[in-house]
């Protein structure tokens, strides 16, 4: 007897325009099969040309902290799974607005999970390398959390969201993310890339370590997951351990852009100076081998992913203007 499966799965997408959102759902688009309900906190879908593409099957407006928004929009859409991309990301604002980053990181987890329980559908989340201190890095899945900053509490609380939830899920933690993005907020290398071309010094710290991660590789392990339907959690960085510092040279180096306006610091300096609140692990790295054998993945290494980068760049903004966002 044949037996003939569901067709397509359809995945909605929380948090769609931000810098991960963005990639996840062009890489669901181009890498698999899947059925797509987009979501964010905006009024419309900011994505042009999107709408044509027949697998998105709508937009809806849905701010993951408001319960009935929450539950109105995945109990009318009924999706398979959830792949939450939306968050509170400020690390050092979370220490000020603990309300709003808890409602965001935590109680909105709550919400997803209640209304993915009433269709039956699976979650995919992202969490941070923050959940760790930084004592015995690099970190695999097996490593006990200990988180020393409030964005590291509300991610790892929302880990335990999930795994006390009773729904089949899986949870991402990934580290520095960079990638190329269009009107997205900056990230660390774009930001870098940026400040050197106008002339701004970056201070760059020489004491935090940790291992980039390049956008796409992580959009794909997502992707790849919901696909083959995997559970539990996974670690997903790039495969190299470096400082802030070594980090801003190789970006200048790749753009071509100056070093000399790299200026080295400290996590003490930047805190001092009133740059950081929050306090941050000096070492931090993500050993991602089970989502590398288990996904296919392969993570790249920082320069491979910086021309990835910079590639993505010139074919999204053109040449003339390649630091310039709307
Ligand atoms: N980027 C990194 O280096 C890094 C490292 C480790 C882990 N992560 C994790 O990766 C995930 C994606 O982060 P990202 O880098 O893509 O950040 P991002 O660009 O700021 O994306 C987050 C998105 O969530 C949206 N959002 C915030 N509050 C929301 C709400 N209440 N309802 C609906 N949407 C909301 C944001 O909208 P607004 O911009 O309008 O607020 C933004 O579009 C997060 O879980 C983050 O913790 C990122």
């Amino acid at each position: 007897m044949i037996l003939h499966s569901k067709s397509r799965e359809t995945v909605l997408i929380t948090g769609c325009h931000g810098f991960l959102g963005q990639h996840v759902v062009q890489t669901f688009l181009e890498d698999s099969k899947c059925d797509l309900i987009l979501t964010g906190k905006e009024n419309r879908s900011l994505f042009v040309g999107i709408s044509d593409e027949p697998r998105v099957r709508a937009y809806h407006t849905m701010d993951i902290t408001q319960r009935s928004s929450v539950k109105d929009v995945i109990g009318s859409t009924k999706p398979d799974v959830i792949v939450n991309c939306a968050a509170f990301v400020r690390v050092d604002d979370a220490e000020v607005n603990r309300e709003m980053a808890w409602r965001t990181n935590v109680s909105a987890l709550e919400h997803l999970t209640e209304a993915s329980r009433k269709v039956d559908a699976r979650l995919v989340h992202v969490s941070s390398d923050l959940v760790f201190d930084g004592a015995r890095a690099p970190y695999t899945e097996t490593d006990t959390p200990h988180p020393i900053n409030y964005y590291g509490r509300t991610k790892l609380a929302s880990e335990n969201v999930l795994k006390t939830s009773g729904l089949e899920y899986a949870i991402f933690r990934t580290c520095l993310v960079y990638g190329a993005a269009e009107r997205a907020k900056a990230n660390y290398a774009l930001s870098v890339a940026q400040s050197l071309e106008s002339g701004q010094p970056v201070y760059a710290a020489t004491d935090l370590l940790s291992s980039p991660t390049l956008v796409d590789d992580l959009a794909l392990a997502i992707v790849r997951a919901t696909e083959r339907k995997r559970a539990g959690l996974y670690h997903a960085g790039g495969p190299e351990m470096i400082t802030r510092f070594e980090f801003a040279h190789r970006i200048a180096e790749t753009f071509g852009l100056p070093t000399s306006l790299i200026i080295p610091t400290t996590i003490a300096e930047l805190k001092q100076s009133g740059k950081w609140r929050a306090d941050r692990p000096t070492r931090n790295g993500l050993v991602s081998l089970k989502a590398q054998t288990d996904l296919g993945v392969r993570f790249s290494k920082v320069d491979d992913g910086l021309r990835v980068m910079e590639r993505s760049m010139r074919e999204l903004l053109g040449k003339e203007d390649l630091f310039v966002y709307e």
